[in-house]
């Protein structure tokens, strides 16, 4: 895809449902290579992130079989423990792969990881913990080596819940000697779904979702079947959608409790959302929103960096000054050039003593416009912003889009949007 199209200012009227997780299914994926025997995922989103893992996995020797959603991964034949074809480049995942790889060989090569340009992203809290863990690292030819005589349990505790960081240290301590104890760990659901998926495999993991996180190690793993928890980033883009267009939607196949400061900031904004019984919500907007405050990024269970720019593009349409402050990436502001390419006021500050922020004001109307996407979440910010703005908006280096979102522009034809991809 290289472009989106977009004529836009038509409200949305139906049901849009939410497929699996892309933070979720990567490290599950890695978590594959602990066992020799096959692992079934069902719900999985055909996203190019997973292909680029896979494309990364295959070169180890993994087999992947995919049927519809469903996806079948065989790590008996993984023969292979560098990690350094063109797709580490690609996608910052690769990195979660290195905990899974020195589990199974002891040993492991890795090219440093590449994925969206929104900050720096070093990864010295994975190799921190894993020195703590026995591994002897140093970096040689632009590839991290990695060597250990024996994997061992230990006590880390982590600077910053880094997600990433958390879910290596828990992928490779599933096979460490003895118990390790992760302090400070990341909160968030995808941790919870990798606890979930490990013991359905025979694991002993414990604590997820809480701050300390408790692993014992095992000599063997078995194969299992699993299905993936939502997308609540995808989720969170749908309702934000229906914000900034107004209409009536039913986001089906989300977890409420996933998006909850989320939900509080789109009622706070003044429109209807309203969580249903069977795991949706629905989005009713019918008026002008109201801007909020102060919103500050934070891991969870705070507001996901992951929505604040499709948050930024709700905010440029509410009535009122809106100041958004981003506390996990330097440079997560990018959408707010095409933003004030369709009419949008938005200021950015940034610099590393005060930190990062937006201040927008609100404006009456957006008006379509040609604009340039930079990374993932930017380029559903400036979906979002399409649908909003009337007339004709066309969104170029749309690629970055499918990295993350199974097939956006069908989702929203369904929902009545003039939307194509070209
Ligand atoms: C994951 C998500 C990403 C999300 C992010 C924060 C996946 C595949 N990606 O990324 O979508 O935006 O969490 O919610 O799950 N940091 C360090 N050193 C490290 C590791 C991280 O300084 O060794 C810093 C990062 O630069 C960043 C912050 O910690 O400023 C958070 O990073 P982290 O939680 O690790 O994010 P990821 O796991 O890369």
């Amino acid at each position: 895809m290289n472009a989106i199209n977009i004529n836009g200012g038509t409200p949305l009227y139906g049901e849009m449902i939410v497929g699996g997780s892309k933070n979720a299914i990567l490290p599950i994926l890695a978590a594959c290579i602990l066992t020799d025997e096959k692992v079934t995922v069902t719900n999985v989103p055909k996203i190019t992130d997973v292909d680029d893992m896979l494309y990364i996995m295959r070169d180890l020797g993994v087999k992947a079989t995919s049927s519809g959603h469903s996806l079948t991964i065989d790590c008996s034949n993984i023969c292979n423990y560098r990690i350094s074809n063109q797709h580490v480049g690609k996608i910052r995942s690769s990195v979660i792969l290195l905990g899974a790889v020195i589990a199974r060989f002891s040993c492991a090569i890795m090219a440093h990881p590449g994925g969206c340009d929104i900050g720096a992203r070093p990864i010295d809290m994975h190799l921190d913990a894993f020195r703590q863990m026995g591994v002897e690292i140093r970096y040689e030819n632009d590839c991290w080596l990695c060597n250990t005589n024996k994997l061992k349990g230990t006590s880390i505790a982590l600077p910053f819940p880094s997600v990433g960081a958390t879910e290596n240290i828990i992928l490779a301590a599933a096979m460490a000697n003895g118990e390790t104890i992760i302090t400070n760990a990341a909160r968030e659901p995808e941790i919870v779904a990798l606890q979930d998926i490990i013991n359905l495999m025979g694991g002993d993991v414990k604590g997820a979702g809480t701050s300390t996180i408790r692993i014992i190690g095992k000599k063997r793993y078995h194969g299992c079947e699993y299905t993936l928890i939502p997308d609540r980033i995808v989720a969170g883009t749908y309702m934000l959608a229906a914000c900034a267009t107004g209409g009536d939607v039913l986001i089906k196949n989300a977890v409420p409790s996933h998006n909850a400061l989320l939900i509080d900031h789109i009622k706070r904004m003044g429109a209807d959302c309203n969580v249903l019984s069977d795991n949706s919500v629905r989005v009713h907007k019918s008026k002008r929103l109201c801007a909020i405050d102060y919103v500050n990024t934070l891991p969870f269970p705070g507001f996901p960096t992951d929505l604040q720019p499709q948050l930024m593009s709700v905010l440029c349409l509410a009535n009122g000054r809106s100041v958004i402050r981003e506390s996990i990436y330097e440079s997560r502001f990018k959408a707010a050039q095409s933003l004030c390419s369709l009419g949008a006021d938005i200021k950015v500050t940034s610099n590393d003593t005060d930190g990062h922020y937006a201040v927008i004001n609100g404006v009456n109307d957006l008006k379509g416009a040609e604009i340039f996407g930079t990374d993932l979440r930017c380029n559903a910010a400036l979906v979002i912003a399409g649908l909003a703005a009337h007339g004709n908006t066309r969104i170029n280096n749309a690629h970055f889009i499918s990295r993350g979102y199974e097939d956006i522009v069908g989702a929203f034809l369904n929902v009545g949007a003039d939307i194509s991809e070209c």
